[in-house]
């Protein structure tokens, strides 16, 4: 169901690589709810990902940005202001991979290259962009910066390997850039922690399967999908969350306060049982 809660509201929507990105799916609600909104993604994507698909559904511009790459971020900002006709009024940072995660480098045995690679790709690029949105005073009054995010950065969970530590990263960069954005600007930046969700970044995790059944064995109200994902995103791009701001945010259908659930036990004590 529409709300036009994003009618008249512009943006800009990073990583709809493909169909099950979560970033394609808010993008698709973006769409319905009424905002306008430049899409972007790594130039590598472009030829690996269905981007135009997207932008030909939702009539999006799709403009390339390498994340990482402050120059490119900067003609980003300014071609979607141009195309927009206007500022911004919201942005959503779907971007994370790590380098050691794919090539199999054990948490113990990391190669520090891949290491910089993958927290500059999936938290530093979150603090390249605002520092560009920043400066260039892109960003609307009330406008309002999204990043995606999981509880790794918190609890831990072995094969997630640096990409937990990229997304602790993450999350101080929302609460210390936020606070700026929000004195100086009035804009609010919050991240979302989102459930397992089977998409091309979520399966390059091991044990990814396993993992995801867990989590939905756990929630009291199973693993939140993309759909409902973007659906929790809509809310922080609208006015009704004007002073949302610095918080990390769960939409896990509860995962993050559980300590253990009567189905989990369950299978549990059926395993101790053989
Ligand atoms: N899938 C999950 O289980 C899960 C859970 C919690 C949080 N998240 C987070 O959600 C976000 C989106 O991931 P997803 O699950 O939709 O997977 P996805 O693979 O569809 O999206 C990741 C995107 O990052 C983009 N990207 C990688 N390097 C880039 C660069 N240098 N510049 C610009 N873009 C770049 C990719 O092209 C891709 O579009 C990520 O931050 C991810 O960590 C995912």
């Amino acid at each position: 169901m529409a709300y036009n809660l994003l009618k008249g509201k512009r943006g800009i929507i990073f990583g709809a690589l493909d169909e099950n990105s979560i970033a394609w799916k808010t993008a698709e609600r973006v769409f319905e709810e009424g905002g306008k909104f430049v899409l972007t993604n790594a130039p590598i994507a472009m030829r690996m990902g269905k981007i135009k698909d997207l932008a030909a559904k939702t009539g999006a511009e799709i403009i390339p940005a390498d994340a990482t790459k402050v120059e490119d971020l900067e003609n980003l900002v300014e071609k979607a202001t141009e195309i927009l006709g206007g500022k911004l009024d919201f942005v959503l940072h779907s971007i994370g991979m790590s380098v050691n995660v794919r090539k199999g480098k054990h948490y113990t045995d990391m190669n520090y290259d891949f290491t910089t690679k993958g927290w500059d790709v999936s938290a530093v690029s979150f603090h390249k962009t605002m520092q560009v949105l920043y400066k260039k005073e892109a960003m609307n009054e009330w406008g309002s910066i999204v990043a995606l995010t999981y509880m790794a950065a918190q609890r831990v969970f072995p094969d997630y390997n640096d990409m937990a530590d990229n997304k602790a990263y993450l999350e101080s960069i929302a609460r210390s850039f936020g606070y700026f954005f929000g004195v100086n600007a009035k804009v609010r930046v919050n991240t979302i922690s989102q459930s397992p969700t089977p998409t091309t970044a979520g399966q390059g995790v091991k044990g990814f399967d396993g993992f995801i059944a867990y989590a939905d064995k756990m929630s009291p109200l199973g693993n939140a999908t993309a759909d409902e994902c973007a659906d929790y995103t809509l809310t922080l791009f609208s006015d009704l969350t004007r002073k949302v701001t610095l918080q990390n945010l769960f939409h896990d259908g509860g995962f993050s306060n559980m300590g253990v659930s009567q189905e989990v036990m369950e299978a549990f004590e059926k395993g101790l049982e053989k």
